[in-house]
């Protein structure tokens, strides 16, 4: 591969490993330099964060470089790295590698707001570099299975539910564009069809930001789709169900079990079965296909532009005419009587 500002350029050009950074330590940023760590036809060279402890703790798990900014990563040598930087920082970092012709992966979502996500978006087509977005759902295992049986029917609706306690450490965004954009996407992806209608229902229980949301979309197709999300449940649930004129399937995305109900009868009996699920880490088979697809030149499997629209559909969401205040509920309710 060709490398940017790399004194080491030739030699590992002649070996063809492809040199890898990552840029943000934190939880997402850690599973990717451990996951490239162990990629073969990879170098990590190294991992990018202002946070000593946050680049001690990567090299613990890795043994990989760290830098505590990304000049000093570029000046090591890069042909792509992986942006796990809190999101705000998408846009800034994304620009400065595009501008250097590195090609990235950027964590979903792909920026803040819509005008930075095709900003990027439009300087990596005219950089000429790869440019992925890291909606990791679509290499979960169940999910493939998912889209698999449903591929060829007529789809009429979609159920998914996305639910969990809230995250340790509070960002500065709500479930919408932390959780509910992950299956905007793959709303997106097994309709292969735009959303065109948005009805959120949002509430803020607790946290500053929406924590509860109810989302209701039509696409293009003519498919209803519903998101039930929140950060209010003691447990991790992630299900999703997809009714088809021929199928109704049902797959646990934790556990990895899927499920179809198909061979509908007039009597209205049916027939069952579990559907075959690989095992495949979904952030490995993630970053392997973005290493393919900057080997291959060729689209990546999460285009920008694919990013972009998920990303336009949550804030759509957001922007739904806000509740009137009395409706907010920050205390919790009295019982009457
Ligand atoms: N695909 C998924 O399922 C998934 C899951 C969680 C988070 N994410 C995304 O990954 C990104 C990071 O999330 P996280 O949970 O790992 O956050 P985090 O807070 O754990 O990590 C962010 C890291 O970036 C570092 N950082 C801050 N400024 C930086 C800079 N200028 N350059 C390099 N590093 C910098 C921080 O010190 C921190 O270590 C977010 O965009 C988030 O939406 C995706």
């Amino acid at each position: 591969m060709s490398l940017k500002g790399s004194a080491g350029g030739a030699k590992q050009q002649a070996r063809g490993a492809l040199r890898v950074g990552v840029i943000g330590a934190g939880i997402m940023g850690s599973n990717h330099a451990r996951v490239l760590a162990g990629m073969p036809d990879v170098t990590l060279v190294g991992t990018v964060d202002p946070l000593p402890a946050h680049r001690a703790r990567v090299t613990d798990l890795t043994g990989c470089r760290t830098f505590a900014s990304l000049d000093e990563l570029i000046v090591a040598g890069v042909d792509a790295v992986t942006i796990a930087a809190p999101t705000h920082l998408h846009h800034e970092i994304a620009l400065a590698c595009i501008a250097r012709g590195i090609h990235l992966l950027v964590e979903k979502p792909i920026a803040s707001t819509v005008e930075e996500g095709r900003d990027i978006v439009s300087a990596a087509q005219q950089a000429g570099v790869t440019l992925m977005v890291g909606h990791v759902e679509r290499f979960n295992p169940a999910v493939a299975a998912i889209k698999h049986a449903i591929s060829g029917e007529d789809i009429l609706s979609i159920a998914i539910t996305r639910v969990g306690p809230f995250p340790p450490r509070m960002s500065n965004v709500g479930v919408v564009i932390d959780l509910a954009v992950h299956d905007i996407d793959l709303i997106r992806w097994f309709t292969e069809s735009d959303i065109v209608e948005v009805q959120p229902q949002l509430s803020s229980a607790v946290a500053e930001r929406e924590d509860i949301a109810l989302l209701q979309f039509r696409t293009a197709s003519g498919v209803l789709a519903h998101i039930n999300t929140n950060w209010l449940t003691p447990f991790k649930a992630r299900n999703v169900t997809v009714a088809t004129r021929g199928k109704y399937v049902m797959g646990d995305l934790l556990t990895r079990q899927v499920t179809e109900c198909f061979g509908f009868k007039p009597d209205g009996s049916y027939s069952m079965r579990h559907l075959p699920v690989g095992h495949d880490e979904p952030l490995r088979a993630e970053l392997i296909a973005f290493v393919h697809a900057v080997r291959s030149g060729g689209l990546p499997a999460v285009t920008g532009d694919e990013g972009v629209a998920s990303l336009e559909i949550a804030t759509r969401c957001l922007e739904a005419p806000a509740r009137p205040a009395s409706s907010a509920r920050k205390v919790p309710r009295r019982a009457v009587g």
